[in-house]
């Protein structure tokens, strides 16, 4: 089953672009909110870092969710499209000065703190403006996911957060510093997760670890999980909203939390993936040797993740209801990698059909670059598209 696409606005509009279906972001929305209200204690934040197309941070924000930023230019989005400071949380392992003071003079709810020189610097930068840090510490649970190598991240041999065995110390630390309040610990462990025993796994290790740390009478407010929940690329149409049900029910089962202690959520891909698709035009079908290449006007600088994860996109052609053929769907970027797929079935492809890439809308559009000086793409929402 192909999607559904406004085909004859898509013929007026210039190629490529993104194309975002905020019907189905909206129910994906109203589900996130409706499974999270079953537990009065947990609270989502969106991870800006998978799609910070204004419009559709606006939407969101307007569903009530926080944000996750992981830069300052993720913060200034964030606040410009209207998030309240007090709900956002910054992580990431090399904040900069100025990143550090633009959050500080926001007041956000939390720096998710990476290493001991970073709380080091926080603590002597709020010192300076006479202001005092929320911080989370994050932790490396040492915590694999069955997921692509790249974007692992709470394993040891990671560079995020902070190791288990230098935890104690740090938190010491932190309650010995002036300017700043340990208010949380923070944990990823990875995104493009569908194993629900892979957050299981993280439950547990944070169990022990609170165990650990009630012992010696830490209780932290809140406890942040972080994202990953995966979407279906396979079949874009099978599933489009994630099983949030069993996401949320999955850390209200097997997590302990202190009395009081609230959870606090990351999700970027779940929320804004299947919404997007990056539509493009055929310029040329080519015969090669042995095989054909349908020749498209996107390329991997409008979506890397194909060249970059050797990801997989689902990939029709839109507009054409002719017999199948098998193509390499390429790009015209003069590197080998531009490529969205090999041996790909496709309606028969001549050239000025309209491909959708599908599941592309989150690390698609913000992870587009201006390589070979090309333009990048547009976003447009389903309804200026009427
Ligand atoms: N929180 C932290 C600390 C993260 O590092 C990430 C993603 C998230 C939340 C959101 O994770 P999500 O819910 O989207 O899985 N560009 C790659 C994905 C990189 C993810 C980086 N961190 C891709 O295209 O697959």
């Amino acid at each position: 089953m192909k999607g559904s696409f406004p085909i004859r606005v898509f013929k007026e509009t210039r190629t490529p672009f993104y194309y975002y279906d905020t019907e189905l972001l909206r129910k994906t929305l109203d589900t996130i909110r409706s499974e999270v209200g079953k537990y009065e204690n947990f609270c989502v934040h969106y991870a800006v870092k998978a799609n910070a197309n204004h419009k559709l941070l606006t939407i969101i924000r307007e569903a009530g969710l926080g944000a996750d930023c992981v830069s300052g230019g993720e913060i200034e989005a964030a606040l410009k499209a209207g998030f309240p400071s007090r709900k956002i949380v910054y992580a990431g392992v090399g904040k900069s000065d100025w990143e550090i003071a633009l959050g500080l003079d926001n007041d956000i709810f939390c720096f998710n703190v990476e290493s001991e020189p970073e709380l080091e610097i926080i603590n002597a930068l709020a010192g300076e403006k006479g202001r005092t840090a929320r911080v989370a510490l994050r932790i490396n649970p040492n915590v694999g996911a069955h997921t692509h190598a790249n974007i692992t991240t709470g394993l040891a041999e990671n560079k995020f957060g902070i190791a288990m065995h230098d935890l104690e110390r740090i938190i010491s630390l932190a309650q010995h510093l002036e300017h700043v309040q340990l208010v949380g610990l923070h944990f990823h462990i990875g995104s493009q997760i569908l194993d629900m025993g892979d957050f299981m796994a993280l439950c547990n290790r944070i169990n022990e670890l609170q165990e650990q740390l009630y012992k010696q009478h830490i209780v932290v407010q809140h406890i942040n999980v972080g994202g990953g929940l995966g979407v279906d690329y396979q079949h874009p149409n099978r599933q489009p909203v994630p099983d949030f049900a069993a996401y949320f029910a999955t850390y209200h089962k097997h997590l302990k939390l202190f009395p009081g202690q609230t959870l606090h959520f990351e999700l970027g891909r779940a929320v804004v993936c299947q919404c997007g698709s990056l539509i493009t035009q055929v310029l040329y079908v080519k015969q090669g040797t042995h095989k054909q290449f349908a020749i498209v006007d996107a390329g991997m600088t409008d979506l890397i993740r194909p060249a970059l994860y050797q990801a997989y996109h689902k990939i029709e052609n839109i507009t054409s209801e002719d017999s199948v053929e098998t193509y390499d769907v390429v790009g015209p970027i003069c590197e080998s990698s531009d490529v969205f797929g090999k041996a790909i079935d496709l309606n028969r492809c001549r050239r000025g059909d309209l491909i959708a890439i599908r599941s592309a809308g989150a690390y698609g559009e913000i992870m587009a670059s201006g390589y070979n000086c090309r333009k990048l793409p547009e976003g447009y929402l389903s309804e200026e598209m009427k």
